[in-house]
């Protein structure tokens, strides 16, 4: 809507926690040291990764905001904050996760296209908002449906940021209708996030949170939300975002023969050591997240202190002092565990962790298998380097 939303360039950037490593200035793109994300279960808004493919947006006038649903429905609508707001409030605990996590780590192998992400392009929040089935609910899209009267298949969300790979236009992607009214999949258009109002670097003033989904699903500065026939067009859902095997590279590739990714894959990194940590002989803690897509919870996180060859569990836990099950109702389904454990490192060695999902998914052993060329869904086994020495340390 012209003159509602202010300008984007760069000269207007928020300001920013100076300990976030910044991996790209412009678009700004950055993640916090490894040691905040487990800090805490829910990961504090200043610590929460950045990931932006064009300049973040000024919307200066929140009374006139809205966002425009149509496409393949019998009544468009104009929707304000107001009638967000009116519609019951939930509170969903996600982790979202970009499908570049842990990309620095599988470019040692070959290089790859996108930003370099160490491990801590994840993070865990409270997203507070209405459920996009219920919003859906006032065009007439019952609870739900997987097809609109006039073929709608797919909800596409479009955002207010110009991005260059869209050629000037707009971020866009979409999910499927039948995940977007299911009152279970916990869709939120958010205006909250950790119980504060947005802030602009997440997507103030409304964004989408698609949990147990890759990141780049979950829309940030929504602008309307096309009901559409077939999957998004847009570059992020039909040129990038997809897993391709180690064969497919930038001669060769047909980018058609793959769906765009959806569900992330189980995952898990340690965050108390980086990637070589000088430690004296004796005990050392271990400790870190780790994650799986489409709600499952994890069942175990081992670590390794012979580089894999022998494994012992670590403790897994979410809220403080609650146990954790995994798919147990009380258990936060969307969201990461922390773990720890504490092990002996007489000597230098290899730490690994690899962790198991609810569905038995495990994580693959080396990265080299799962190398593809844009470098996304690493989840291969996270490892540290301890050197142990006797003095000075
Ligand atoms: N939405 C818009 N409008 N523009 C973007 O660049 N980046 C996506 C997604 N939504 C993006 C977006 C990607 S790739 C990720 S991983 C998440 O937002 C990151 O959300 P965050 O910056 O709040 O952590």
């Amino acid at each position: 809507m012209p003159g509602l939303k202010g300008p984007s360039d760069y000269s207007q950037e928020p300001p920013r926690h100076p300990s976030l490593k910044i991996n790209a200035k412009q678009p700004f793109n950055a993640e916090p040291p490894r040691s905040a994300l487990i800090a805490s279960y829910v990961t504090p808004v200043d610590f929460f990764y950045k990931r932006n493919h064009g300049p973040i947006p000024v919307v200066d006038d929140i009374e006139r905001y809205s966002v425009l649903i149509r496409g393949l429905i019998d009544n468009p609508r104009e929707l304000f904050m107001r009638d967000i707001k009116m519609l019951p409030k939930y509170n969903v605990t996600a982790t979202l996760q970009c499908a570049g996590n842990r990309r620095t780590a599988m470019s040692k192998v070959k290089t790859v296209k996108g930003v370099g992400w160490d491990v801590s392009a994840i993070g865990n929040g409270v997203w507070g908002g209405a459920k996009l089935a219920d919003v859906l609910e006032l065009v007439g899209i019952s609870k739900l449906t997987s097809t609109t009267k006039s073929g709608g298949k797919h909800v596409e969300f479009v955002s207010i940021d110009k991005c260059k790979e869209e050629n000037g236009g707009p971020y866009k992607a979409s999910i499927p209708l039948s995940r977007a009214t299911n009152p279970d999949a916990d869709v939120v258009i958010a205006y909250e996030m950790n119980g504060e109002p947005l802030n602009r670097d997440h997507g103030y003033p409304l964004r989408v949170v698609v949990p147990g989904v890759i990141g780049a699903r979950s829309v940030k500065w929504l602008d309307c939300i096309n009901i559409i026939a077939e999957e998004s067009q847009g570059f992020f859902m039909q040129k990038d975002y997809k897993m391709f095997p180690p064969s497919v590279n930038w001669d060769n590739i047909d980018w058609s023969t793959s769906r765009p990714q959806m569900d992330f894959p189980v995952q898990s990194a340690i965050c108390s050591l980086e990637d070589v940590t000088a430690i004296k002989p004796g005990k050392v803690k271990v400790s870190g997240y780790a994650a799986s897509g489409g709600g499952r919870g994890i069942d175990r996180v081992d670590v390794s202190v012979d580089g894999g060859k022998t494994w012992v569990e670590a403790s897994r836990y979410q809220k403080p002092g609650a146990q954790y099950i995994s798919d147990d109702m009380n258990s936060d389904k969307w969201a990461w565990v922390l773990f720890d454990v504490t092990v002996d490192a007489p000597q230098s060695t290899e730490i690994v962790v690899k962790a198991v999902d609810s569905a038995a998914n495990i994580q693959p052993e080396n990265v080299q298998e799962i190398w593809n060329l844009r470098g996304i869904l690493n989840t291969s086994w996270h490892r540290v380097q301890v050197r142990v020495g006797h003095s000075n340390m």
